[in-house]
């Protein structure tokens, strides 16, 4: 059983970003499966190489739409984008330095920002998005 089941409630309406929703939604799933199997910590490294390219490339097409649309929440909604990305460059460069991140941590981390972020803003940016499409 995954730990987080996506839902269609979810969805923004916009296949591009749903898309990559669902993509980090099965990174976390791999992670907690990992975990039960009692081998998290051994695909974190590989998980972070994938969160930092996927955060570049998935924040510049939120933003791109977000632009396109002149979404009037963009400058707090990209602050939350810089704030994740951030903080995935610090557990970069505490990996650097030899001490990388708990699997815990890093589901901890994700999860919240599947609460936080996905289900809540990325919701409310595709509501606007579908109503000045409409
Ligand atoms: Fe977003």
């Amino acid at each position: 059983m995954p730990l987080f089941i996506w839902k269609p409630s979810y969805d923004t309406g916009v296949p591009e970003i749903d898309h990559d929703h669902r993509l980090l939604v099965g990174l976390v799933n791999e992670l907690y499966e990992a975990m039960k199997q009692g081998h998290g910590y051994e695909i974190v490294e590989e998980l972070l190489d994938r969160l930092l390219d996927y955060a570049q490339r998935h924040f510049d097409t939120e933003e791109g739409f977000m632009r396109a649309g002149n979404y009037p929440k963009f400058a707090d909604h990209r602050a939350e984008h810089q704030r994740f990305y951030n903080d995935i460059q610090t557990m970069d460069a505490r990996r650097r330095s030899g001490r990388l991140p708990l699997s815990t941590e890093m589901l901890d981390f994700l999860c919240d920002w599947l609460r936080t972020h996905v289900s809540t803003s990325d919701k409310d940016m595709g509501r606007y998005l579908q109503r000045i499409q409409s």
